[in-house]
């Protein structure tokens, strides 16, 4: 029997069409991804509609794409793993439909994978030494959760947002101020020119769950700023601002992932997700990190934005499990972290 494990993986959950063949889990041979943000960028966000209609005409290319920039052949894989949830349920469906298609063809085993667990599964790749148990924030447009990373594949939630995903603060905050979609990146650029003491925004606290997040208060406390800055006929420091919201989310990631860390005596933290790219968020973490002896473990901003390579590493650890799903796999959009 051979050794190696090659998994052919597909990720079309929002907008990226993104196809990967990654060896063993943590070597990859190829990671594709055709982005839609020009298109979408045009509506200020995400058109659902518009992303499933993309994701269908490039799919194949991307896919054939990735194995032959693999250098290896389709006969070569030894399973299919694909993202089927949580996500846009059309823009899921032309992922799933394609690996079904092609895992049936070709008479390989199908893995489904959740977005998230792909998202903390990235860390895996260029962090050989990482295994689990650690602690890991996964902060994407989409998601904010605090998980206690138990096994491969076994996860407990500790926390999660209560309204809006922090990368969703960043991209109204951006919109706010003009800065357009995806907000992310801007403000973290724009940031670097502001003082984030310039203005005191609040950190919202959710009494009860101390891991919990709740981010709309913030992003409404930063609109009521900009209103009542116009209101008064004051100009807006756009670089001010953007630097002090971006203080205030990242106070709150950075303070309850290292009570995490403390709590469940983990000297290990990783960051995963497309808000894991911030590199005021990288800078704050490293160093409560380095003042409290945890190792700190983040990937490359090309594996923290959706991508399918992780997808490829969380399916290989599934197939070590021997799970895979059968012929019946569908979109789940509202998927559950820890749920098949
Ligand atoms: O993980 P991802 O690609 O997609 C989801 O699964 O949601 O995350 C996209 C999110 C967007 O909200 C984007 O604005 C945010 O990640 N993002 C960032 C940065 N790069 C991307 N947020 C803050 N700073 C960044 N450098
Ligand atoms: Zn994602």
């Amino acid at each position: 029997m051979k050794e190696d494990k090659l998994i052919l993986a597909i990720e079309s959950s929002c907008d990226e069409t993104a196809a990967a063949v990654v060896r063993n889990g943590r070597e990859v041979l190829s990671n594709v991804i055709s982005s839609q943000i020009e298109l979408h960028k045009l509506y200020g966000g995400v058109v659902p509609e518009i992303a499933s209609r993309k994701h269908i005409e490039k799919i194949n290319q991307v896919i054939e794409e990735a194995i032959k920039e693999a250098g290896v052949t389709l006969a070569d894989v030894d399973a299919i793993g694909v993202t089927y949830g949580p996500g846009l349920v059309g823009a899921l469906l032309v992922g799933v439909a394609e690996a079904k298609a092609i895992a049936y063809a070709a008479k390989k085993p199908l893995i489904g994978v959740h977005h998230i667990e792909g998202h903390i599964s990235a860390n895996y790749i260029e962090n050989k030494e990482l295994e689990p148990p650690f602690i890991c924030l996964v902060v994407s447009g989409g998601h904010t959760h605090l998980v206690r990373v138990t096994d491969y594949g076994v996860y407990e939630i500790l926390g999660r947002t209560r309204d809006d995903a922090a990368g969703e603060a960043f991209d109204k905050v951006a919109r706010a101020i003009g800065l357009g979609y995806p907000g992310g990146p801007k403000i973290d650029k724009l940031a670097k020119e502001g003082d984030e003491k310039a203005i005191s925004f609040p950190k919202a606290k959710v009494a009860e769950s101390p891991y919990d997040f709740s981010f709309s208060g913030l992003k409404s406390a930063v609109l009521n700023y900009i209103n009542s800055c116009q209101m008064k006929g004051e100009n807006i420091n756009k670089a001010d601002i953007a630097a002090s919201f971006q203080k205030a989310v990242i106070d709150v990631l950075v303070e309850h992932a290292m009570m995490a860390v403390k709590n469940f005596g983990n000297k290990k933290l990783a960051i995963a997700g497309g808000v894991a790219s911030n590199s005021s968020l990288r800078a704050a973490m490293q160093k409560a990190c380095a003042e409290n002896g945890v190792t700190f473990y983040y990937p490359s901003p090309v594996l923290c934005t959706d991508n399918a390579a992780m997808i490829g590493t969380a399916a290989y650890y599934e197939l070590l499990k021997g799970v895979t799903h059968g012929w019946d796999l569908n979109a789940v959009p509202n998927l559950k972290l820890g749920e098949r």
